[in-house]
């Protein structure tokens, strides 16, 4: 099995036109497209060997669950087992949108897809070319995020071409992702529901739905959010972040979760030795945009 294309280079797709991705993925090609948190590499879920060439492609441990993107509840009662009352509650109030809920899976997903854990993550992307291949394919389709494994996520069709350009053979061009970091993952297979990944869906907001706590992870145990223990959103050059302005020395940049990834990135094609962060009030209250922040130095793992 060949992944390089090496004489070719990865065909551009409009997102007008659907069907040339929607055969890919039918003949099990990863393809990768828009969503409006950040571009994904989709595969049908159901498609082992497609899933596998994801792994390969991306050079992602294969100890990291993917993420299965669906376009109706239907989708999720595919895949999805014991859907409970707290799932729908927040399906209802978040979906479409940016919020992954984890449940336990069905035994139609392979064990691949979800790294041996007997759960699955579920999301339905707003963005609609997303959801249009997904209803197109006619099945979830499992999408990390379509960059190098451990490199900040593309957030425009360029950023993942960068990492993946003839490795995958068709993109679907979206423009800039509206929100910028990756969904919010919520885990709802334990005693009560615990945030396993922040994102633009806040826990305060969680909670208000749910009408119950949500729980940080435990600090000890076994790791439940195996994607989270690796180094994320990292760029090569060194990020220094400053909460007081006195403490900035030369070119400095304030964070948005919207631009972030981008900017990382352009600082790596840049050669910035270091990039200076200042974080003012509205970036210190966004928790998603911190901890990306913090991972991006170094500073939490
Ligand atoms: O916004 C997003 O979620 C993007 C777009 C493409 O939808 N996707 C994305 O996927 O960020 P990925 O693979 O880069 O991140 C998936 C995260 C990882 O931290 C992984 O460990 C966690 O979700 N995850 C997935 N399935 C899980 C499961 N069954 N149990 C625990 N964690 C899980
Ligand atoms: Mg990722």
């Amino acid at each position: 099995m060949s992944l390089h294309y090496s004489s070719m280079k990865t065909e551009i797709l409009q997102s007008l036109d659907l069907s040339k991705a929607i055969g890919a993925l039918k003949n099990g090609e990863p393809v990768i497209f828009p969503t409006e948190t950040v571009y994904g590499l989709g595969a049908i879920i159901f498609d082992e060997e497609a899933v596998k060439k994801i792994f390969t492609i991306k050079g992602r441990p294969q100890d990291n669950p993917l993420i299965a993107h669906i376009s109706s509840l239907e989708d999720a009662k595919r895949i999805g087992e014991g859907l409970n009352d707290l799932f729908y509650k927040l399906a209802d109030a978040f979906w479409p949108g940016p919020l992954s809920i984890i449940v336990k899976k069905k035994p139609e997903v392979p064990a691949l897809v979800s790294a041996g854990h007997p759960t699955i993550a579920i999301r339905m992307p707003s963005h609609k070319v997303a959801r249009s291949l997904i209803e197109g394919v006619g099945a979830p389709l499992v999408a990390p995020s379509a960059n190098i494994s451990g490199k900040p996520s593309p957030t425009c069709l360029s950023d993942s071409l960068e990492d993946l350009d003839g490795k995958v053979r068709y993109a679907i061009d979206g423009g800039s992702c509206e929100v910028g970091i990756e969904s919010t993952v919520i885990s709802l297979v334990s005693e009560s529901p615990i945030l396993l990944r922040p994102g633009s869906v806040t826990k305060e907001a969680l909670e208000k739905v749910l009408g119950k706590k949500v729980d940080n992870p435990p600090q000890s145990g076994p790791i439940l959010s195996p994607g989270m223990k690796y180094r994320h959103y990292a760029p090569k050059a060194k990020v220094r972040i400053c909460f007081k302005k006195e403490e900035l020395k030369g070119p400095f940049f304030i964070p948005r979760a919207k631009t972030l990834y981008a900017m990382l990135r352009d600082a790596d094609r840049q050669n910035v030795q270091e990039i200076q962060i200042y974080c003012d009030d509205e970036a210190q209250k966004d928790a998603a945009l911190m901890n990306r922040l913090l991972r991006a130095s170094g500073q939490i793992h």
